[in-house]
């Protein structure tokens, strides 16, 4: 009885052994296996979309942020740059932006999805240069026709305030505008758009 005793304890003393070993076993199997379904932080950051707060920008000025290492601008338009907006068609290349990058939702006119911000891949469509913010009307270098907007120093190329490209300049297309969608009246989120909402 007391032999039988013992034996018993024993096995049951190896049985538990062995499944801790073995669990233990398995856990160190399956930790890195579900880590490396993650991606590294620093994959997350380089392509997470950006929340933008733009509640404090003014009328008339622009902010720029980071997205995937890109610039984008976000301008707050005033009234009467969008009025002018309109009278520039003539001139550009692509006014419609039929030819240009941007989300369904913001292909009109003022190339955004609320009128008054305007928000935009800061690179040029020629060589990728970053164009300048030139927001004051007829400046002595850029003539008395400029209404404002993005000139690009590198071989200069011309852009209104809404990125559309002018006439008879290297850059090929207007300026892309990522995606982008409205989280509130106030903030904006870079990177994701209504349809991946
Ligand atoms: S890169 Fe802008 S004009 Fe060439």
């Amino acid at each position: 009885m007391n032999n039988e005793g013992v034996d018993n304890s024993k096995r049951q003393f190896l049985t538990v052994a062995a499944s801790a070993v073995g669990a233990v076993g398995a856990a160190f199997v399956a930790v890195p296996f579900v880590s490396s379904m993650q991606p590294s932080a620093r994959a997350q950051a380089a392509g997470a979309p950006v929340e933008v707060d733009i509640s404090k920008i003014e009328p008339g000025q622009l902010i720029r942020v980071k997205w995937r290492g890109r610039p984008v601008w976000v301008l707050r338009r005033t009234e009467q740059s969008l009025k002018d907006l309109a009278s520039l068609d003539s001139q550009l290349r692509d006014p419609q932006s039929k030819e240009s990058v941007q989300p369904q939702a913001a292909q009109n006119a003022a190339r955004s999805i609320k009128p008054e911000y305007f928000v935009a891949l800061g690179l040029c469509t020629h060589l990728g240069c970053v164009p300048t913010f030139r927001p004051e009307v007829a400046p002595e270098d850029l003539g008395s026709a400029w209404k404002g907007g993005f000139f690009c120093p590198c071989h200069g190329s011309r852009f209104d305030l809404a990125g559309r490209v002018y006439q008879g300049v290297p850059a090929p297309t207007n300026l892309d505008i990522p995606p982008y969608r409205y989280l509130s009246d106030t903030r904006i989120i870079i990177g994701d758009d209504e349809a991946k909402a």
